[in-house]
């Protein structure tokens, strides 16, 4: 399998020192920013204005995790930014599919999430319009959660059908993926592991980001 990327979760950051804390993981293959409307979840954090100023402050790949209601209205312009990946929720329109083409339409790739008690088996005619499945490996909303092993058998799923050449699609997953996690999804075929504590809450954030991919790569 190919090298395991890693993608810190900014959520776990220091909001007001966003441009040191994107430098502070130097060696990340996305910076993963998780945008919530406190609608969609419970919680609320940041949106566009704050997306185009981390684009001007790092040159890590954005990697925007849209919790919102109505992606079809709010996800292209995160596209149009210059956002390299823009993932919405499956749960959240009743057309992913158009969304997907407008996200891709506008300049990025296009991500499809599910929460943890999201079946994948409907969702998985549909993947073939998508460059990644964003499996929630705790409920969306807030970091520091712990791990909900069960949504492994989704990225195993999906995982085969990639390797058996009928999708072509990075497996991530978000949400509890620490140094005792990440083998575990890693066996499961999940490509890249978003990480907000593990990463931002270390003494080295940069070591960190290394740590895991090397517990990745086991
Ligand atoms: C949760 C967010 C996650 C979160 C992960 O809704 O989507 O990206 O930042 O944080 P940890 O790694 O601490 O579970
Ligand atoms: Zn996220």
């Amino acid at each position: 399998m190919a090298t395991p990327m890693i993608a810190p979760s900014i959520l776990s950051a220091d909001f007001a020192r966003l441009a040191e804390e994107a430098t502070a993981v130097a060696g990340a293959d996305w910076l993963h920013v998780d945008v919530m409307d406190a609608h969609f979840v419970p919680n609320l954090t940041l949106g566009l204005p704050v997306v185009k100023s981390l684009l001007a402050a790092t040159d890590i790949p954005l990697d925007c995790h849209l919790m919102i209601d109505d992606p079809g209205r709010w996800a292209p312009p995160y596209a149009e930014a210059g956002a390299h990946n823009v993932t919405f929720h499956a749960e959240a329109t009743d057309d992913p599919r158009s969304v997907a083409r407008d996200i891709r339409a506008a300049g990025a790739k296009a991500g499809l999430s599910v929460k943890p008690g999201t079946p994948i088996e409907p969702y998985l005619e549909i993947l073939k319009d998508f460059d990644t499945l964003l499996v929630m490996s705790v409920e969306p909303g807030f970091g520091g959660q712990s791990f909900i092993p069960e949504v492994l058998s989704k990225a195993k799923a999906v995982r085969r059908l990639v390797d058996s050449g009928e999708l072509t699609l990075i497996v991530e997953i978000d949400g509890g993926i620490n140094a005792d996690t990440v083998e575990a999804a890693a066996e499961a075929g999940v490509d890249c592991f978003v990480a907000g504590s593990a990463v931002y809450g270390a003494s080295d954030p940069a070591e960190a980001v290394q740590a895991l991919r090397a517990s990745a790569a086991k």
